[in-house]
């Protein structure tokens, strides 16, 4: 197979980014897309060119480093995959491709397919953790969780954090990411003693991360490689909104 891709190349955050255009013609339809990129850097590595910069690390759909927009769509064409479990066999002999990074402002530029997504870190690190101990495994009659939260609790976990649904959407929100850090834990019983500190403390480090606001249009969800569904976004809400109204009623009253 011969593909002409169209990639965006930048050295780094202070340099002006452009598409480069790369005949491939080395293309195997059992490749994976990553490996279709691997071999056009080692030629351009034998060239003497700088090989395309591209995050990548356990290649099975499941660490969250990779990602990009492949003509205009992130991850790719394929639905609930991630762009490391593409493979070639879902494009055509002479497909013209163009690769670029997720754009967003809480996500900046590194260099050509790589942004720097440490605001899902600092995310996380404002609320998404429990107090209650962990160590050797409790008997699983000890904590009673009701099948169905459990189930939802699962959904929620599967969020592997790449960072597609914040590049999908219009605004640049965070908010299916959110949603699903937030939904895991607080649908479990382990999760309640911070319940409300999380919402609070994780939606204020969204806003300070500068990501947009969500406005319901659901592109997060039709790109997300887990399948994280727009209801993690409405139990966001609820939690926020009910934290907000017990910080408020717990000030009034130690006015009082
Ligand atoms: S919600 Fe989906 S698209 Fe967003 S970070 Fe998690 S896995 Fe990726
Ligand atoms: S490299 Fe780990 S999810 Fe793609």
């Amino acid at each position: 197979m011969k593909l002409t891709l169209h990639i965006w190349r930048q050295k780094n955050p202070n340099h002006v980014g452009r598409l480069v255009q790369y005949e491939h013609t080395q293309v195997n339809p059992h490749m994976s897309f990553l490996e279709m990129l691997d071999v056009l850097n080692e030629e351009l590595t034998a060239k003497g060119e700088e090989p395309i910069a591209f995050d990548h690390d356990c290649r099975e759909g499941i660490c969250g480093s990779c990602g990009f927009m492949i003509n205009g769509v992130a991850h790719g064409p394929e639905a609930a995959t991630t762009v490391c479990q593409l493979h070639m066999r879902h494009f055509k002999d002479g497909d013209v491709l163009y690769l670029e990074p997720w754009r967003a402002r809480a996500f900046p530029p590194v260099k050509d397919l790589v942004v720097d997504r440490s605001a899902f870190d600092r995310i996380i690190a404002a609320g998404g953790y429990i107090s209650a101990s962990t160590g050797s495994a409790r008997d699983a009659n000890t904590i009673l969780v009701p099948k169905k939260d459990a189930d939802l609790a699962m959904d929620a976990a599967a969020c592997i954090g790449c960072g597609a649904c914040v590049a999908a959407c219009p605004n640049a929100a965070a908010a299916l990411f959110t949603g699903a850090k937030i939904s895991h834990l607080g649908l479990l019983a382990q999760g309640q003693p911070e319940r409300n500190e999380r919402a609070l403390n994780m939606v204020a480090q969204v806003r300070q991360e500068l990501f947009g606001s969500c406005t319901n249009i659901g592109e997060c969800e039709a790109v997300c490689p887990k399948e994280i569904k727009l209801e993690v976004i409405a139990r966001m809400n609820r939690d926020y909104l009910k934290a907000s109204w017990t910080e408020r009623d717990d000030t009034a009253k130690d006015g009082d």
